[in-house]
């Protein structure tokens, strides 16, 4: 049998009407929005320990190889920064409040606020590849959780990963295991 699609659109029409206070969330988004509200604000805070981390390592780093590196972090950081602002805007659409109160940042955060030695820049590389792989972890169950609820933070969330991978992948090319890590 093929599969129809079938809409009460007089239905669509009234909740669409008589519904106006809640802006862009209509019945068809099926999240429980207090809930992703509340994990969509870990990502603000995730993204915003990142941009902070790779902001600090950039300015302080020293070394050989300092320039290089220093690029890419402001490059990420600034991607960081955005992706920071894009799931804050989200929030607000869906009702909610992004928190960004520097007292619960760290705790919310999936990743850690680790700065190294300002000359040891393969630690700094180290860091900043540990924390890419932490939020493609965690973004990837996000996604997964999501599902079809709500396609639209769906797809944010996926266009962030993607980013967070590419992340990951031009840290790998600087990255040097140290004896005990390479297998
Ligand atoms: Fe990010
Ligand atoms: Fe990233």
């Amino acid at each position: 049998m093929p599969n129809q699609f079938a809409i009460d659109v007089t239905k669509i029409r009234e909740e669409a009407r008589r519904n106006i206070t809640q802006g862009p969330v209509t019945p068809a988004n099926t999240a429980d929005l207090e809930r992703l509200i509340d994990v969509l604000n870990q990502v603000v805070a995730t993204e915003m320990v990142c941009y902070l981390r790779y902001t600090q390592n950039a300015i302080v780093a020293q070394g050989i190889h300092r320039e290089q590196v220093a690029d890419m972090f402001r490059e990420h950081a600034g991607e960081e920064l955005d992706h920071f602002q894009r799931v804050s805007d989200r929030i607000n659409q869906l009702g909610g409040s992004p928190d960004m109160d520097p007292a619960t940042l760290v705790a919310r955060s999936h990743t850690e606020y680790e700065t190294p030695a300002e000359t040891d820049l393969q630690g700094m590389i180290r860091e900043n590849f540990v924390a890419e792989r932490i939020v493609i972890e965690t973004y990837t169950e996000i996604v997964r959780w999501i599902g079809e609820s709500d396609p639209t933070t769906r797809r944010l969330i996926e266009d962030i990963l993607k980013e967070e991978e590419d992340h990951a992948d031009e840290l790998n090319d600087l990255y040097q295991p140290s004896g005990s890590e390479s297998a």
